[in-house]
């Protein structure tokens, strides 16, 4: 047999990750997460009582059957509200951010809202460029909206498409 014919080694077959609704077992490894990557993180209650929400979706991104990002989204008022996303600190900078924010609104399907809003800290830079690249635009500032530090929130708005700015 020349090389050429000799077999190749196999290569790991890596799955690209999928974005799924969140279920009351993945809550630890939300927690987990969580608490990895926000200076004030949910409890679990907190994050049961997001996955009951009837007006909202929690997503879970998934790879190598490990969760390793999500998203929790309500209605509140007369808009969506996006209240968390995080990814693990090992996986930023994959595009899994953007396929939570993808996922989300691909679930919601535009109703009974087709608004979305959120805070974030100002010195967020990663979130902020996060949603920009999502079609969010910045709106306003809450002053001193985070009680850890007493940070102001960016306001980010995102229209329907083809609706106001
Ligand atoms: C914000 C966060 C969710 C982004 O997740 P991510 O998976 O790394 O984001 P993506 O890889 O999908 O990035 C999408 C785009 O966002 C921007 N972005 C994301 N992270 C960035 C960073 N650290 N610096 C600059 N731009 C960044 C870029 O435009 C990026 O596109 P690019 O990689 O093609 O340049 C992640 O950093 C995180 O979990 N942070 C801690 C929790 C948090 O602050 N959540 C937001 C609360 S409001």
């Amino acid at each position: 047999m020349s090389p050429r014919q000799a077999k190749a080694p196999r290569r790991p077959v890596v799955k690209p990750p999928v974005v799924r609704r969140a279920l009351p077992e993945d809550i630890t490894e939300i927690l987990g997460i969580d608490a990895r990557s926000n200076p004030v993180p949910w409890s679990r209650q907190l994050f049961a009582k997001e996955l009951e929400r009837r007006e909202g979706a929690m997503l879970v991104a998934v790879e190598a059957d490990q969760v390793i990002g999500f998203i929790a989204c309500a209605g509140q008022g007369d808009s969506w509200h996006i209240l968390n996303v995080t990814v693990d600190p090992e996986h930023r900078r994959r595009g899994i951010g953007g396929l939570l924010v993808d996922g989300v609104v691909a679930a919601l399907d535009g109703r009974p809202y087709d608004r979305y809003t959120l805070e974030v800290r100002v010195s967020n830079d990663a979130a902020i460029r996060l949603y920009r690249t999502r079609g969010f635009v910045d709106c306003g500032v809450r002053p001193r909206y985070y009680s850890d530090n007493q940070e102001d929130a960016l306001i980010m708005w995102r229209e329907p498409e083809g609706g106001d700015a």
